[in-house]
């Protein structure tokens, strides 16, 4: 059986919650590489609506092992919530989930670096979920951060504190605020995290190595997408970790000759969260339409995403690091009722077309979208099984999209439900997804 990456193509919230969960059933263990609570996965089964932020998708699965990986940031007390939150939704959580010992913790001091940055930027603000990751993963690249390990040798956390600790008060002091933290409070609810969370915490790569001897299949889940990849997104406007679908071989120890595939997960339209660039705005009342037709509030943070038109050119930047086997094309239902889609080939820029999304922030902000129009097929296609029962019109926009993306779409989506979705049989996975 094979393991399997899953990505996001654009700047997340693209659905990989849904493919995921739908493939979980024919895996027997998911395993989350990078990002911490400021992802947030909806899944829908039947009539009952599940918002996973850090404990991977397949634990609304009977006898699936899920695991968080060394490239994840975790915060404890965010962690706590939701086990609990999830056991009294009637999901049990016993030994199916495992943390890595090298998971980097997120703690009070990471919240308070990161709302004082984001103040200092001013107009310039990455507009971050505000929950700790860029300074948590600050501290692990900076060797001074506390590990998920470490909350079980609870002797030696006041002495690891040292140096976080100096950092921070350096920059408090530097930005003329007083330090507010209790660090021998905080050494006491870490110790009670070791406590409770110890039988968890284990070495995660080790675990997957013996899944997989055992012939068992992988699914490797990324949080955020490949444009908030620290390296090859918008950057300075992306999250703190690789999101891409190589931080899986980092993020959880699996070697890359062990993958067999990797599924890109695209949405029928663009949208992000947070500042920075993003040339295919739709705005106005369409905008607003979309945004409603989709729920494009911010699972996390309930922040309303912008809505755009799809982007070929970032979409394409996204193939190509990646390397994407085949894409899912999700929420194609939500452009039901337009009579004309566009979709953006290329970029405008100081006289220039690019066909390549710029590194330089400056640039990407300058660009404007070359667009192809497309006829809608103003049509319901919500609950569509089969793709030969799509319209004609909206076969024609996925065929164009997979021709200018390079790529093809393997699986479309329909709607919220696990039900509503095409698995196109051409796809050399297919038939395995299919069951
Ligand atoms: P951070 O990850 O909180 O540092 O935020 C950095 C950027 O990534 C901001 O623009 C966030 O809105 C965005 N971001 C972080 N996580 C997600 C996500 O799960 N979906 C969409 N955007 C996200």
């Amino acid at each position: 059986m094979p393991n399997i990456i899953i990505a996001g193509a654009q700047w997340g919230d693209e659905g990989k919650g849904k493919i995921v969960d739908l493939l979980a059933e024919r895996v027997q263990v998911v395993a989350r590489y990078n990002g911490g609570h400021n992802a947030g996965h909806t899944v829908i089964v039947g009539d009952r609506r599940f918002i996973l932020h850090l404990i991977p998708s397949g634990i609304l699965h009977d006898g699936v092992l899920c695991l968080m990986g060394n490239g994840m940031v975790i915060d404890p007390w965010a962690l706590e919530r939701e086990i609990a939150e999830l056991r009294e939704a009637g999901i049990t959580i016993d030994g199916n989930l495992r943390i890595s010992d090298r998971a980097h913790l997120i703690l009070p001091h990471h919240r308070e670096i990161e709302t004082l940055t984001e103040e200092l930027r001013g107009a310039r603000s990455i507009g971050t979920t505000l929950r700790g990751i860029g300074p948590a993963y600050e501290d692990k690249i900076g060797r001074r951060g506390l590990r998920m390990g470490d909350l079980v040798r609870p002797a030696a956390l006041a002495d690891k504190l040292t140096e976080a600790r100096r950092h921070y008060e350096l920059i408090l002091r530097g930005a003329g605020r007083e330090p507010m933290i209790d660090w021998d409070a905080l050494v006491k609810d870490l110790a009670g995290f070791g406590d409770r969370l110890g039988s968890r915490i284990t070495d995660v790569a080790r675990t997957l190595h013996v899944e997989m001897a055992r012939g068992y299949s992988a699914l490797f889940e990324g949080a955020q997408a490949t444009m908030l990849d620290v390296d090859f997104g918008s950057y300075p406007y992306v999250t703190s970790s690789s999101a891409i679908a190589a931080g899986a071989a980092t993020g959880l120890g699996v070697p890359l000759t062990r993958i067999d595939a990797i599924v890109g997960i695209l949405k029928a339209y663009t949208t992000r969260v947070g500042g920075g660039p993003f040339p295919t705005t739709m705005g106005g009342e369409l905008e607003e339409e979309i945004r409603r037709q989709g729920g494009e509030f911010g699972a996390s943070t309930g922040r309303p995403r912008r809505c755009g038109w799809f982007d070929a050119v970032i979409a394409r930047h996204a193939v190509r690091v990646n390397g994407f086997d085949f894409l899912a094309l999700m929420k194609l239902d939500v452009l039901d009722a337009l009579a004309e889609i566009r979709i953006c080939t290329a970029y405008r820029c100081e006289g220039e077309t690019l066909d390549e999304m710029p590194a330089d922030p400056a640039l990407f902000e300058r660009c404007e979208p070359v667009y192809e129009n497309i006829p809608g097929w103003q049509s319901a296609t919500v609950g569509i099984r089969k793709y030969a029962d799509l319209p004609e019109a909206a076969r024609r926009y996925i065929e164009r999209i997979s021709e200018l993306i390079g790529a093809e779409i393997g699986i479309i989506s329909t709607g919220p439900d696990r039900s509503q979705t095409i698995v196109r049989e051409q796809f050399s996975l297919a038939s395995w997804f299919a069951g």
